[in-house]
């Protein structure tokens, strides 16, 4: 470990404060709120009778009584009570994504490119079957080189998350990091990272932006070890993109955390070929100035 680092605690968190680290520029900046802990309400709340279930099931009050009398909570309490846990995480996407969608370029465009439209289409299913797939715990690996369309197609997910009413946390790996330390340091110590912690691992969906762009440090594995494993015990879904293939991925973020990506994005990273398509989208050179 690197003097700079800080010392570990329960979950791979931080006991020491770290220097503050620059705030990354990114356009994916953490849609994590910046607050500390979040209040839990009473689950009961508000369900009084006045409320309807959003499914449909139960008279409203979170509760089903079966034919022996017998009270069982009803699915829509589970979400109630999930949502209040993850309460100001707002599921919204960066600006520059807002308008993804599979029916506009260039994901129109993707779906009928060679080396793209069975990627596009393996996402399309995912979206089309969001709740379902939220339920299982199954997420999604878009791996390719820069400019190729992954944070499009991963924020194409997210975004259909978002509409069927569930939760999201977007964040690009390194940003994510750097939100740890910084959590840590200014927001109460452990119990701010811990809090912290909790929210990220109980969302219904964690987007993870450009996994193995972060510098490895022994401190950064097990961070992303304790997210993913803890995700993966709870079957919540991680749907990531990475520029690295599986075993670069795996000397940059350990075989462990690896292992347990292949089996909640069922076995496969979804490859994206072609060349970097921001360099076609840049503006022509401007021609040379005079001297
Ligand atoms: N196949 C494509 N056809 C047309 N435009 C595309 C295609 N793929 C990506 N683009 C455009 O290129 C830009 C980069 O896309 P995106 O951010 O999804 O790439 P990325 O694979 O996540 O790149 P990086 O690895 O650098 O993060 C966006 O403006 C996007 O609209
Ligand atoms: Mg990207």
């Amino acid at each position: 470990m690197s003097p700079e680092e800080p010392k570990r605690g329960p979950l791979g968190g931080v006991r020491a404060a770290l220097p503050e680290q620059a705030p990354a520029a990114d356009p994916l900046a953490p849609v994590l709120p910046r607050g500390g802990p979040v209040a839990v309400p009473d689950p009961g709340a508000g369900t009084g009778p006045a409320a309807s279930c959003p499914l449909g099931a139960c008279d409203g009050s979170g509760w089903l009584i079966d034919e022996d009398d017998e009270a069982r909570p009803c699915e829509c309490r589970r979400r109630r009570i999930e949502r209040a846990r993850t309460s100001g995480l707002v599921g919204s996407l960066p600006k520059r994504y807002r308008g993804v969608s599979f029916e506009r370029p260039p994901v129109s465009d993707m779906a009928r490119q060679p080396g793209l439209s069975a990627t596009v289409g393996a996402v399309r299913r995912y979206c089309e079957t969001i709740g379902e797939q939220l339920d299982a715990g199954r997420g999604l690996w878009l791996m390719g080189g820069p400019g190729t369309g992954k944070t499009t197609l991963a924020m194409l997910a997210s975004k259909a998350a978002i509409e069927a009413g569930r939760t999201v946390a977007i964040y690009s790996t390194p940003a994510l990091l750097a939100r740890i330390r910084r959590t840590f340091a200014a927001e109460g110590g452990e119990d701010g990272y811990l809090a912290f912690f909790d929210r990220l691992v109980s969302v219904d969906l964690l987007h993870l932006d450009d996994l193995g762009a972060e510098r490895t440090t022994e401190w950064v594995l097990e961070q992303l070890y304790a997210i993913v494993d803890r995700r993966y015990n709870d079957e919540r879904s991680i749907v990531f993109t990475t520029n690295l293939e599986e075993p670069e991925l795996t000397r940059q973020v350990g075989a462990r955390t690896v292992s347990r990506l292949v089996e909640l994005c069922d076995g496969n990273p979804l490859p994206l070929f072609g060349e970097d398509r921001r360099v076609e989208l840049a503006p022509a050179a401007a021609p040379p100035q005079p001297s």
